[in-house]
């Protein structure tokens, strides 16, 4: 009895585990992270706005962001369990952040996350990007 309960265990995880990717990583920053990174920063350049659609889509590009983040830890995208994951993390609490800021339509907290918002993305692309960001001493 007790090796049955184990079995169905065992075959409930492995459904679980179903769910692959769709997105190549491409297609995931050009299509997904990228749009909504750039309708952030460019709400904040333009000098933010009293417009309730223009916040609308500020806070679901946010939340567009903190999501994209978990799916860049899913199995079959996460490329390790150390930095990646802390990489993703900077992009999810940012996203977050942002969240938070669009649902008060604050534009001063969004502003002053704009910083942060680049450099999630950079963090992450000096680590895993090397051909855009030769390390000192490639000779790319
Ligand atoms: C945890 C890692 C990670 C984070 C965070 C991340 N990226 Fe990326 N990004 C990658 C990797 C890896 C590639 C290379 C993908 C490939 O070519 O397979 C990439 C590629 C790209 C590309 C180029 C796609 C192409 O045309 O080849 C763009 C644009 C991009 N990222 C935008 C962003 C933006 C904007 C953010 C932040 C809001 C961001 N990324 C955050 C890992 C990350």
């Amino acid at each position: 009895m007790r090796i049955l309960g184990f079995l169905v265990f065992l075959l409930a995880q492995a459904q679980q585990e179903t769910l692959q990717p769709v997105a190549t990583m491409k297609q995931l920053m050009v299509d997904i992270i990228h749009p909504a990174s750039n309708e952030i920063l460019l709400f904040v350049s333009r000098g933010s706005s009293q417009d309730d659609k223009e916040w609308d889509r500020v806070r679901r590009s946010a939340i567009t962001l903190a999501e994209s983040a978990n799916l860049l830890t899913m199995r079959g995208r996460a490329r390790d369990q150390g930095e990646w994951m802390k990489d993703a993390k900077l992009l999810a609490d940012v996203g977050a952040a942002a969240y938070k800021a669009a649902e008060a339509k604050d534009a001063k907290a969004l502003a002053a996350l704009s910083e942060s918002l680049d450099r999630s993305c950079t963090t992450c692309h000096k680590q895993y990007r090397p051909n855009v960001f030769p390390r000192a001493g490639d000779s790319k």
